[in-house]
């Protein structure tokens, strides 16, 4: 037994607050869309008059504007819709600038106004993925022309990159053409829920990118266990691993369950109105000691009882805490934790294989993106994410949609 230390425990710890607090109503209009075509249907016309811009391609200069709307966070931290925000200047070398047309709300926004952390300076701009439409390039980038319709997953520590504002400012690495199966609202939640998924299991729990070949050896199978299932990243995590062939052992509430069956897991457990170790037998006898991963994406509590059941284990067991694990917390031998840092999709150029191979998962359909909720224009946002804060959303993802 021994004590791990993680370099970002202060802030994780911020971050680990998913449990909600005492209900009160969400101020959010809230639209429901049917997701199972994968087509966000409000976005359609909009689409329709992106595709068809005569400057597109055609090389003609569009004046710069000087000024933006934005949703600011400001000096003491608050939210302020501006609609006189400073525009971003022409795109330097290798940068590209994007209208928004959607945004992905997340835990991370919230967190980081209330505790004050991933804000470099003030007036700042947060929001870490969305979708839209290529408005200009920098020198020297490549295979991204104005007009493309892109997603991208950003990093906070540019103000131009923080997406809930209308011009967005990244790397040319970053950028992803969207699916070509998905509207804006669809495609701007790839960003963190997705590619966390995503790079947690392919690049620190080293889970296949692919199936294994169909006339391959064989022989048993793995386990991995995903303690949030029903989350927006768990979703997709769900999916992901399920795809390789790994026996998927997801936890989640009563009320979720059928959501989860649904993303192919071998294996549901619900924790509602159960004890913590009456789950982890249940999770161990599933397991068969074949776990040799897990993922928790709820919290300390949950990541404590992960750690219960990796005790239990006869081999190693790769472990990514992804919502906070206590440094004070008894580690057992057999647990290798691994801390999941989603900049390094920014800081290294070679991560773009993972939204790639995001992309052509998503695009051949077996991916399926959660179900959204699209609220409109960016002066919901901030009532979005005391809805999002209150953890009510059942599996479904909170998006932002911006009319051009
Ligand atoms: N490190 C990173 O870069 C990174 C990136 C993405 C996300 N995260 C973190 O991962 C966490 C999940 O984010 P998300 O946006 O995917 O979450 P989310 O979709 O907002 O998750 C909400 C869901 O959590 C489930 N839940 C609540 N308590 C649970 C419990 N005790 N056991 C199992 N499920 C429970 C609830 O569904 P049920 O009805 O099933 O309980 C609820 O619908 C957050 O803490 C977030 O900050 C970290």
């Amino acid at each position: 037994m021994g004590t791990i230390l993680l370099p970002l425990q202060r802030l994780e710890m911020l971050l680990s607050d998913l449990h909600p607090s005492p209900k009160h109503p969400p101020q959010v209009i809230v639209r429901e869309i049917d997701s199972s075509s994968q087509q966000d249907l409000p976005t359609t016309t909009l689409e329709t008059k992106s595709q068809t811009d005569p400057r597109r391609d055609s090389g003609a200069s569009i004046a710069q504007p000087q000024t933006q709307t934005a949703l600011v966070i400001t000096p003491s931290r608050t939210y302020q819709l501006t609609s006189d925000f400073p525009a971003p200047a022409s795109p330097g070398p290798g940068e590209v600038v994007i209208r928004t047309r959607a945004a992905g709300l997340n835990h991370i926004d919230w967190k980081s106004v209330e505790h004050n952390f991933c804000l470099p300076a003030l007036p700042w701009v947060v929001g870490r993925e969305m979708a839209g439409v290529v408005e200009g390039v920098g020198a020297g980038v490549e295979g991204v022309r104005r007009g493309d319709r892109v997603w991208t997953s950003t990093y906070y520590k540019d103000r131009r990159a923080g997406c809930f504002q209308e011009l967005v400012v990244v790397p040319a690495h970053t950028v992803a053409r969207m699916p070509a199966n998905l509207g804006f609202a669809s495609a701007s939640c790839l960003g963190v829920g997705g590619l966390t998924a995503a790079m947690t299991l392919w690049r620190w729990l080293g889970l296949p990118m692919h199936p294994p070949p169909a006339d391959g050896p064989g022989g048993a199978r793995q386990v991995i266990l995903i303690w949030g299932g029903s989350t927006v990243t768990g979703q997709f995590a769900v999916q992901l691993a399920a795809h390789v062939g790994w026996d998927v052992i997801a936890v989640c509430s009563d009320r979720t369950a059928d959501l989860v069956r649904r993303l192919g897991p071998k294996h549901v457990v619900t924790y509602s109105g159960r004890a913590d170790g009456e789950i982890v037998d249940e999770i161990h006898a599933l397991g068969r000691g074949r776990i040799s991963k897990a993922i928790d994406l709820v919290g300390p509590q949950t990541a404590r009882v992960v750690l219960d059941v990796i005790a239990r284990s006869e081999g190693v067991v790769d472990f990514a805490p992804l919502a906070f694990v206590s440094s004070k917390e008894a580690i057992p031998a057999s647990a290798r934790v691994h801390n999941v840092e989603m900049k390094q999709f920014v800081l290294d150029r070679a991560s773009e294989v993972y939204a790639k191979r995001l992309n052509e998962l998503v695009e051949s359909g077996v991916v399926v993106i959660p179900k959204l909720r699209v609220i409109q224009g960016l002066g919901a946002v901030e009532g979005g994410l005391k809805q999002l804060k209150e953890g009510d959303l059942a599996g479904d993802k909170l998006v932002v949609s911006l009319s051009v």
